[in-house]
């Protein structure tokens, strides 16, 4: 066992480095214009027939996001004003376009615009639909120095913002994976969780100490986080030449690559395997190394808190030798929260959700699909009985749609 893991260990490091002459390409695009490239909209929502606007939005810290607002297609007529604001939060490696994959009656996004709800789209710093940074090109390193940590408090702090300006509502919050890390970071800001109606929260993550993924597990055994960062390699683009050498070196080692989807996300009960070569031409987006090194922290310690810098950048940066928790006491018992957790699930793993349970002061509403595994939360075909249906009718009995 052990000598396996050592060859196993000294041939995917050994690939890594003979990749090392490549990885200029990850830093493909970017530059300081702006990019012309096709819209989330253009893409894969105007073609649909839903009509679909595209705002830029500016981070405190210098990112510029992009966000689409969606509404009902011409089939479905609706008298009167939009519905309540609804901000849909995607995971990690995804992007806006993951409510849109399926067909429209199955992908949560159009459902959502068809049952009268005003739409949002978010994507985070990164990703192919945001639209760089103020000063910084995709190929300087300062461009990819952030984790979660910033997504929840400068990203989605921002959108959820900007909707609230411009509808002068509070919003629905919907979020998969690490879209529900951040907010329920975010939730813990009192400026930030104020303008927040409800949240139905896909795969809950806190705490990932027990993730029971075998590809995750080996990468974190392997501290291949480190490994990346100490070669200076700062964005994360599994599109790119190395990125994706990286997977199939790893999968080639003792994991078979077909079952690869499995090992990281746990088995998926409802997908569609003949869409995924549709899938792919939109997934994995880029993000940074640093974001997956903090998540590995979480997993290695068992935490749930800021970047940890190490003792003496700790003391510096927060002032004390431990990074702070995030405390999820502090999110508002008067917040409704709405959770689907699934049996399958290898990355937000059933002990770890629980933990997050015990810490809310509030009982949400629970979800539970024993054959579900990550990805279905998004792509399962049956999603939309199993999961979106009860999460609009919970939307729904908080009173605002007595008109709908
Ligand atoms: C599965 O994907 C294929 C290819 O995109 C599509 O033609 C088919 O309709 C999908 N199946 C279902 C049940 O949606």
């Amino acid at each position: 066992m052990t000598r396996v893991w050592w060859r196993t260990t000294l041939a995917i490091t050994v690939s890594i480095l003979s990749l090392f002459p490549n990885i200029a390409d990850a830093f493909d695009g970017g530059g300081s214009q702006p990019k012309q490239q096709p819209t989330l909209c253009d893409e894969l929502i105007l073609p649909a027939g839903y009509p679909c606007s595209e705002y830029v939005i500016q981070t405190k810290d210098g990112f510029l996001l992009g966000l689409q607002r969606v509404s009902s297609s011409a089939r479905i007529e609706y008298a009167g004003e939009r519905g309540s604001p609804v901000l849909l939060l995607h995971g990690l490696f995804m992007a806006g376009d993951a409510w849109f994959l399926n067909q429209p009656e199955q992908s949560l996004g159009f459902i959502l615009a068809d049952r009268g709800f005003d739409v949002w789209v978010g994507n985070v710093r990164g990703t192919r639909w945001s639209h760089g940074h103020i000063s910084y090109s995709e190929k300087n390193k300062h461009f990819w120095d952030w984790s979660w940590q910033e997504l929840a408090l400068y990203d989605l702090g921002e959108m959820i913002n900007y909707i609230n300006l411009v509808t002068n509502s509070k919003l629905f919050v919907v979020g998969h994976s690490q879209g529900t890390i951040i907010s329920f970071a975010a939730f813990t800001q009192p400026e930030i969780v104020d303008k927040v109606e409800a949240a139905a929260l896909l795969s809950p993550i806190s705490y990932l100490d027990h993730v029971s993924a075998p590809l995750v597990l080996r990468m974190v055994k392997m501290q291949i986080d480190e490994m990346i960062l100490t070669m200076g390699v700062h964005q994360l683009n599994f599109k790119s030449d190395w990125g994706a050498s990286l997977l199939v070196s790893l999968c080639d080692t003792r994991l078979s690559c077909s079952d690869m989807l499995s090992s990281i996300t746990g088995k998926n009960c409802c997908f569609n395997e003949s869409r995924v070569p549709f899938y792919l031409e939109q997934e994995p987006h880029p993000s940074s190394s640093k974001n997956l090194h903090h998540l590995f922290q979480m997993i290695r310690q068992g935490t749930f808190s800021k970047y940890d810098y190490g003792k003496l950048k700790n003391l510096k940066e927060y002032g004390t030798f431990k990074p702070p928790k995030f405390d999820l006491s502090r999110i508002p018992k008067s917040l409704p929260l709405w959770m689907a957790y699934g049996g399958n699930d290898a990355l937000a793993d059933i002990s770890d959700f629980q933990h997050t349970l015990k810490e809310l002061r509030s009982t949400p509403e629970v979800v539970y699909l024993e054959n579900y595994g990550h990805v279905d939360f998004i792509l399962s075909l049956q999603a939309k009985q199993d999961l979106y249906d009860p999460m609009i009718s919970f939307f729904k009995s908080l009173g605002k749609f007595s008109s709908i």
